[in-house]
């Protein structure tokens, strides 16, 4: 089936709006999804890094690339968040704040195109795009994610900051 980047933006929002959103958007992340090829047939990418597609106080959804060779860092959202992977391999390091306050990596998780991740708003992850070719994705997230105060981390000492330009610059690390 055909798809569209704006039918999707109009369903992401009305499924945020339902009685039980995370159901609704997860239901709409794995139907979507189920059609990589799709997805990627219809969207021309952006460029590198993020492009708002839609923003309010209820939902946000975003066209997302991951780069190769370079790790995001671990950073939470503080709302749910959905992820959705149509072109590219993109690995996800899950982690969880010991009662130390260190940073401790539970599992990773491997999304090849049509795969599909959804994370609670506590929930931190860390991101890279497996070998030389970028991930590409869509994101929902249950709230106004460009607004909300959230946190990045260091992934070696466990030091949480608030989410900036200039500390995401700071912990962001090229990949051997
Ligand atoms: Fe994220």
């Amino acid at each position: 089936m055909a798809f569209s980047l704006k039918e999707f933006v109009l369903e992401a929002r009305s499924a945020a709006a339902e009685e039980h959103p995370v159901a609704a958007v997860n239901n709409l992340m794995v139907q979507t999804f189920a059609d990589p090829d799709a997805i990627a047939a219809a969207v021309r990418p952006f460029g590198t890094g993020d492009e708002t597609l839609y923003e309010d106080e209820q939902v946000s959804v975003y066209w997302v690339s991951f780069a190769p060779h370079e790790l995001v860092p671990p950073h939470n959202h503080k709302m749910p968040a959905f992820l959705g992977v149509y072109q590219g391999v993109e690995i996800n390091r899950l982690y969880r704040r010991a009662r130390t306050g260190s940073l401790e990596e539970i599992k990773q998780k491997r999304l090849l195109p049509g795969d599909t991740l959804s994370l609670g708003g506590e929930g931190i992850h860390a991101v890279y795009a497996e070998g030389d070719a970028p991930s590409l994705g869509l994101h929902v997230y249950l709230g106004s994610l460009s607004t909300i105060e959230r946190e990045l981390f260091d992934s070696e000492t466990g030091e949480s900051m608030s989410f900036t330009t200039e500390n995401y610059h700071k912990l962001v690390r090229p990949l051997d």
